[in-house]
């Protein structure tokens, strides 16, 4: 009898051509990013289905030293089951790197990120990281942010918050491992820096989905041809 995992793999629908273009980007930024990780780092793992490209290829390495922080129980799950070293970002201290994917990145270097709901750990650790790199299918990219910008809101009167924020409504989805409610906004984005201020000032708001620029030093995103580099607004560190 086939395992159940195979028998969930075979009832997949097989993906169509734009998504095996899209897996295969993804894999193709999550291997170039590998390269700029050592032995002996202390690394950052973002979360979601690009990371989840990463991961394998890092275990590959056979990197003894590696010292990882994930950012969601997603993300630690996996990693400690590919033998790789998972620890709290409290016990590991500075990162030298972070490595996360992106919902969408502006012509500018501003990011949503947060479709997975762990963007108030991912910007923990892009911020404790002295170099933050995102890896990206190129579909990812665009002109100008569009809604939703992901929410994560603390549980008290979670009403008033939405209120507060303006159209805004709660995703379907379980807390965040640190026991906030997961929503999104919905209204327009205009200027990043004035919606980004505007969230962050709202009461009951723990954190919102939009990355400034100056958190990300490098964005890779893979396209048809070969990765390409963008440097961000952050001033990179050695590593
Ligand atoms: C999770 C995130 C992810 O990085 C973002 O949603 C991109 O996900 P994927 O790599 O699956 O396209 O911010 O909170």
């Amino acid at each position: 009898m086939a395992s159940s995992r195979a028998t969930a793999r075979q009832r997949r629908p097989p993906l169509s051509a734009d998504e095996s273009a899209v897996s295969a980007q993804k894999r193709a930024a999550a291997s170039a990013a590998v390269e700029l990780v050592h032995d002996g780092m202390r690394l950052g793992l973002g979360t979601g289905t690009t990371v989840a490209y990463l991961l394998p290829a890092l275990a590959a390495s056979k990197y003894e030293a590696l010292r990882c922080v994930a950012t969601s129980p997603a993300t630690e799950m996996a990693a400690r089951a590919l033998g790789l070293r998972v620890e709290e970002l409290d016990e590991v201290g500075e990162l030298d790197l972070a490595i996360d994917g992106a919902d969408q990145i502006d012509a500018q270097g501003w990011l949503i990120k947060g479709g997975g709901g762990a963007h108030t750990r991912e910007k923990i650790v892009a911020a404790s990281a002295r170099r933050f790199v995102v890896i990206a299918s190129a579909e990812k990219a665009v002109q100008t942010l569009a809604p939703p910008v992901p929410l994560e809101l603390v549980a008290f009167a979670v009403e008033h918050a939405l209120a507060a924020v303006g159209s805004a409504e709660l995703r379907d989805v379980e807390r965040s491992p640190d026991g906030g409610v997961i929503a999104d906004y919905l209204g327009p984005v205009g200027d990043p820096r004035e919606l980004s201020a505007r969230l962050s000032a709202t009461p009951g708001v723990v954190e919102h989905g939009l990355f400034a620029p100056e958190l990300v030093s490098m964005i890779m995103i893979a396209g048809e041809g070969p990765v390409q580099r963008r440097a961000g607004g952050k001033a990179d560190g050695p590593a």
